[in-house]
């Protein structure tokens, strides 16, 4: 039950990259996949996050490094990726996690709001995604990228929301083209797509009661997920478990989409 050729979920010997994995699911994600064996790279523009959430997977016997890193820079995307390329031998996880909500009425939306939406959340995901990708042919192994879409990728949302459900349907359609264009390297690629859970991005929704209340009642199972849950999923998809699952979009959504 401890090796990486198709039992278990195991991660060991491999290289797990986690963008936005100081806090919220990323951290999470961070949390389960290094808990697998896997070395994790936290990656995050909040610096100081991302060294503690390291330093805390070390401390309870996991192996993880953190660097700062914004997705939106092209340039340190690159170098970073490489860097890891180099120092380990391989990547074999990338976990586009970063991601940011303006929620603003549509008529409202200032433009310089909907370009960071949208860079953070479908550009950032493509610059990392096609770093990790170059690093991944050129290692020859079997390379996983899982991207964090959202429920929203599928659906006009519940509250106006028009540029993260535009990003996140981005981010759905993109884990397609990809996965087409890289299968022919051995490269995977799929997302999860959560629905609501408690983080700083969610937060306004959770504090208000009313909006509360509403998620719980759009939601089948009737409650939120956990960031394990969504941890969960990463980790299916970037285990080698799932092997013949290419340019596929899990929900996490307890029944969310189902109605
Ligand atoms: N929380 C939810 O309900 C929910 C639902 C569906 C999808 N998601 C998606 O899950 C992902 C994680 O969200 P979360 O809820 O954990 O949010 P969060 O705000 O708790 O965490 C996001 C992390 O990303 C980092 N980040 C932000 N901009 C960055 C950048 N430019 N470069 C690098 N790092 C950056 C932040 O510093 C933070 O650590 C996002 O893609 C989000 O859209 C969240």
């Amino acid at each position: 039950m401890t090796n990486n050729t198709g039992t278990s979920f195991r991660l060991d010997n491999e290289v797990a990259v986690v963008t936005g994995g100081a806090a919220g699911l990323g951290r999470a994600m961070a949390d389960v996949l290094a808990g697998q064996g896997a070395h994790t790279v936290v990656l995050d523009i909040d610096a100081e996050g991302a060294s503690k959430a390291a330093s805390e997977i070390e401390s309870s016997g996991g192996s993880a490094e953190a660097q700062a890193l914004d997705v939106l820079d092209e340039a340190a995307v690159d170098e970073t990726i490489s860097d890891i390329a180099k120092r380990h031998g391989h990547i074999d996880v990338l976990v586009n996690n970063a991601g940011i909500a303006q929620r603003v009425p549509a008529t409202e939306m200032p433009r310089d709001v909907w370009e960071r939406v949208m860079g953070i959340n479908a550009t950032g995901v493509f610059l990392c995604a096609r770093s990790a990708a170059r690093h991944m042919i050129s290692q020859g192994t079997r390379g996983r990228i899982v991207n964090i879409a959202s429920i929203m990728g599928f659906s006009g949302g519940i509250y106006p929301n028009v540029a993260y459900n535009t990003s996140k349907g981005a981010v759905v359609n993109m884990t397609r083209a990809l996965a087409v264009e890289w299968a022919p390297h051995g490269i995977r690629v799929n997302a999860v797509g959560p629905t609501y859970v408690r983080t700083n991005l969610a937060e306004p929704l959770f504090a208000n009661p009313e909006t509360y209340e509403e998620i719980k009642w759009f939601t089948p199972m009737g409650k939120e997920a956990q960031p394990a849950d969504i941890a969960y999923g990463v980790l299916f998809l970037a285990s080698h478990e799932s092997k013949m699952i290419t340019g596929h979009t899990l929900p996490v959504d307890g029944g969310f989409l189902s109605w």
